[in-house]
């Protein structure tokens, strides 16, 4: 008889406070010395995350895959990449992460598969109208001929979203032309989801991070996009032909109640949606949590970070989800050298040349501390990227014989891609790969890497990983145990705000120094100027009752 589920909503769930470390496998730790990050080096790391003080783990795809687009190109959802290990070492290494305390949740890929996915190889094997066509998007072109591709549709990674096929037809791509889209009004695909679902929470996983969730379904004629088929902004628009259509709410109605009968497990939304939209993925019986985007992209900037923060937070209010806040992952550039930016830089496109000239390395660092202050005392869960807790920046000067990310070559080698923020962990000062492996790393890593190492910050009292160890003790003690907030105004250069404890995070923002309200200091992101604040650093304190007022 199965147990009896534990309520999910809960106000005291873990993942509604957690801290959830994302592992891009490939390049975290390498165990079995191919230059590529595995599972065992993974399980040999876990120790330095448990002292890290995280909760939970998430970790990038790691099914068998060509790697085109980083494994989000999956070829058997139930099976590990033999690159990665095992799986049997995929249980073993669930087990001995919720032994040190920390929570497992893995990538779910259901837009699309690979196109060696057995599906899609019965697909192209089978005549046009076969059954097994039905599962993905086939269509015939337009034009007398069908030579014309059914609606004028672009792959975010660049070029058509459509590719045809030896015999004549077409079928959709929204990513690389090695991800055929999957059809979520084919009832096989839905069942078959909800079947790798169990799977893995069968395994004992704590739950999902789902990829393009918003992308699931498209609007059954196809109509091309007015603005000649830009699909990479999907943000912007309200009623649009693939993105967040409000057919995907019934499908993760329906997962939802797959987790719930398995009692304490979650899943996150990958949604990158008008952020009025964003609500309608975290209502009770829908995703536990959606990503941020608002907070990752916003400038340096207190008001328009404090407005960030005041929305997101009321936003998940209304719907009674908690917030998260993120700053970095393996699509988005490195958020200390994103800070170091002048403002207004679109960091989207990724510079051939790389903003060499304009990049402030150090206000990169500086506001990239600080801002571990901020992300860390919010209320919700804060979703660490692998490295930022070391201080990693963006590698800019990848050689291009070693550029991976299909944009690379879809964008007609004018967009650099992702690459920069997936660079190997530089676990030691020296050797071969900086202790990641002990062969050469599947991407070269700078020269600077070898003083961001994680052995050498481990012993340095204020290095960013020092930092980052304590905050995260700080806050189990003192910033979890609600979920209150108030803004302080402290002035415009200044972000500060209050948790329900009287814990208050104060950041200067501004060029000038900044006096501090009374407290006790508990922590800071850089040394304070005779007990002021220098620009760009943050500060946590025990405020003194009633020296401040509130803005609301
Ligand atoms: C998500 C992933 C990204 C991937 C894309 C296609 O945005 O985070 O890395 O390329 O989906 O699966």
């Amino acid at each position: 008889m199965s147990e009896k589920p534990e309520p999910v909503n809960d106000k005291n769930a873990w993942w509604r406070s957690a801290v959830v470390y994302q592992i891009y496998i490939r390049s975290f730790a390498d165990g079995n010395g191919d230059g590529i990050g595995d599972i065992s080096g993974l399980r040999a790391r876990l120790p330095y995350l448990a002292d890290l003080g995280v909760d939970a783990i998430w970790i990038n795809p790691w099914y068998p895959s060509p790697l085109h687009d980083g494994g989000y190109d999956v070829v058997d959802y139930r099976d590990i990449n033999p690159l990665y290990g095992t799986l049997g070492e995929a249980d073993q290494l669930v087990k001995e992460a919720q032994d040190n305390g920390i929570k497992v949740l893995i990538d779910i890929v259901p837009n699309h598969t690979s196109n060696l996915h057995r599906w899609f190889q019965e697909a192209l094997a089978s005549p046009a109208g076969h059954p097994t066509r039905d599962r993905y998007h086939f269509r015939d072109g337009r034009g007398m001929d069908g030579s014309a591709p059914p609606s004028n549709w672009l792959s975010v990674f660049g070029g058509p979203a459509w590719e045809q096929t030896s015999d004549g037809q077409w079928y959709l791509h929204l990513f690389d032309v090695s991800q055929p889209d999957l059809n979520w009004e084919n009832f096989e695909v839905r069942r078959e989801f909800e079947s790798i679902l169990r799977f893995w929470l069968d395994r004992g996983v704590d739950g999902f991070r789902v990829d393009v969730a918003h992308g699931l379904f498209k609007a059954p004629a196809y109509p091309d996009i007015a603005e000649g088929g830009d699909l990479s902004v999907p943000r912007q628009q309200l009623d649009h032909p693939f993105w967040d259509r409000d057919e995907v709410h019934e499908i993760y109605r329906r997962w939802r109640t797959v987790l719930d009968s398995y009692g304490d497990r979650m899943m996150v939304a990958e949604a990158w949606v008008h952020p009025d939209r964003l609500t309608l993925y975290i209502r009770d019986d829908e995703f536990h949590q959606s990503f941020n985007w608002d907070f990752l992209a916003a400038e340096w900037d207190a008001k328009e970070i404090a407005r960030v923060i005041a929305e997101s937070y009321e936003r998940a209010c209304k719907v009674e989800a908690s917030p998260t806040w993120v700053l970095s992952n393996h699509d988005v550039m490195r958020h200390s050298t994103r800070y170091g930016l002048p403002r207004g830089t679109d960091w989207h496109r990724w510079p051939m040349e790389g903003p060499h000239d304009v990049l402030d390395v150090a206000a990169g660092c500086r506001r990239a501390r600080a801002a571990a202050l901020i992300t860390l005392s919010l209320p919700g869960s804060a979703y660490l990227y692998q490295g930022e807790e070391l201080g990693l920046p963006e590698v800019w000067d990848l050689p291009e014989s070693a550029l991976d990310d299909p944009t690379w070559e879809r964008s007609g080698q004018t967009i650099r891609g992702r690459d920069g923020c997936r660079v190997p962990l530089p676990w030691s000062s020296e050797g071969p790969s900086l202790g990641f492996s002990s062969a050469e790393p599947w991407l070269p890593q700078p020269a600077a890497f070898a003083d961001l190492s994680a052995s050498s910050q481990s012993v340095e009292e204020e290095s960013t990983l020092s930092l980052y160890r304590r905050a995260i003790a700080i806050r189990q003690d003192w910033l979890i145990a609600d979920e209150e907030i108030e803004l302080i105004d402290l002035g415009p250069d200044t972000l500060a705000y209050r948790r329900g404890t009287g814990i208050a995070c104060v950041v200067n923002m501004g060029s000038d120094i900044q006096p501090l309200p009374d407290g006790e200091i508990l922590l800071t992101s850089a040394p304070l100027n005779g007990g002021e604040l220098p620009p760009d650093t943050a500060v946590w304190l025990s405020l003194t009752p009633s020296t401040t007022n509130s803005t609301d």
